[in-house]
């Protein structure tokens, strides 16, 4: 039997402090009868000094290699999906390497905005398809609150902070990734974006730019993101061979509520099989399918040789769908 990139260990870090929408309320101009309704969202956590992207995302890793019973040394690869790092150089994956003191790994980050973590577990797959006894930790870690524009009431009550991490590693028993598929379209770029930090050439600022928030076209990018989902979802299964009926849970980026919805309307899947916790977290971006995967993981809810659906639409745009043999 061929070899496949399996999930041997998950964890996941959420910074304490909890921002409700009743909190928010007394910052901007909305209810938590509007968030709810339009979102799903209740909460969110925020993170504090000593919270920061690399930090989250080495708690939750070393949670991840603790489960797995794998010592930090024996991690080759560190791939970290993230938009939001406290720095721009290193990256992410290098801070995350130092703190949990996996020296013989080699260190990236992917940037594939909330597919982030999607995108890296494919690309780790590639790795363990040429190099099967490599352990690579795949990670997605934000902090999207240090990049809200807190008085803009169209972005401030959708997102949160949050770390998801799984370590992988080659499995000869059939079970692991049996395939993903995954999309882009740059064109559509300016409906949901975030700047860099201001240019230090003046000859590149651009002053009709209006700060590194992030800033987003919400109702079009509802519209594509539900069509897009669907279809990458529908297709891979159908690709696969696979039913949605032999799905036995399936884990969605956490957006939106109605976006989750229309989706599981779409497959047909009983919503008993969807994994949610949009309500608690709001959207974690690259660490939100990792987030959950943990959770579920951890309740007990992912039997041996169960499918796991995997799927995640974000800004580029970026987009796709993975399943998985538990
Ligand atoms: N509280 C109260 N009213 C609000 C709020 C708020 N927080 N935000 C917007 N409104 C108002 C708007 O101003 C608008 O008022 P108007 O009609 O007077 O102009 C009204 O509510 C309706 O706004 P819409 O934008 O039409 O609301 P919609 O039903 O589309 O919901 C939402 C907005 C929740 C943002 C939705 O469009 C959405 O979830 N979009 C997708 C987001 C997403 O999936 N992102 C995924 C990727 S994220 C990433 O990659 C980082």
């Amino acid at each position: 039997m061929g070899c496949r990139t399996a999930i041997v260990g998950t964890g996941s870090c959420l910074p304490e402090k909890i921002l409700s929408n009743s909190d928010l309320e007394k910052m901007v101009d909305t209810s938590d009868e509007w968030i709810t309704t339009r979102t799903g969202i209740k909460n969110r956590r925020i993170a504090k000094k000593g919270e920061e992207t690399s930090r989250i995302g080495a708690i939750a890793a070393q949670r991840a290699l603790a489960m797995a019973g794998v010592a930090p040394e024996e991690i080759g690869l560190i791939i970290v999906g993230t938009m939001t790092c406290e720095m721009t150089m290193p990256s992410c994956a290098c801070l995350i390497q130092k703190e949990i003191g996996a020296t013989n790994a080699f260190a990236f980050d992917m940037n594939a905005a909330c597919s982030g973590f999607l995108y890296s577990l494919d690309l780790a797959d590639k790795y363990i398809q040429s190099t099967p006894e490599m352990k690579i930790l795949v990670i997605g870690s934000e902090n999207l609150s240090s990049r809200t524009n807190w008085q803009d009431r169209n972005t401030c009550v959708l997102f949160g902070d949050g770390a998801g991490a799984c370590v992988v590693s080659g499995s000869h028993e059939g079970r692991g990734l049996l395939a993903s598929n995954l999309f882009s379209d740059g064109k559509l770029w300016n409906l949901l974006y975030m700047e860099s930090a201001r240019s230090m050439n003046p000859d590149l600022v651009r002053p009709e730019r209006n700060g590194s928030y992030i800033q987003m076209s919400g109702k079009d990018v509802f519209k594509y993101a539900v069509r897009a989902m669907e279809d990458s979802v529908l297709q891979l299964l159908d690709s696969q061979g696979i039913s949605a009926d032999e799905v036995s849970l399936v884990v969605p980026h956490q957006a939106n509520i109605r976006i989750i919805n229309s989706l599981t309307e779409r497959l047909g899947i009983s919503s008993e099989k969807i994994y949610i916790n949009i309500h608690k977290y709001g959207n974690t971006s690259a660490a939100s399918v990792a987030i959950a995967i943990d959770e579920a993981n951890r309740a007990g809810l992912l039997k041996d040789d169960d499918l796991l659906l995997l799927c995640a639409f974000g800004g580029g745009f970026t987009w796709g769908a993975s399943i998985i043999r538990w």
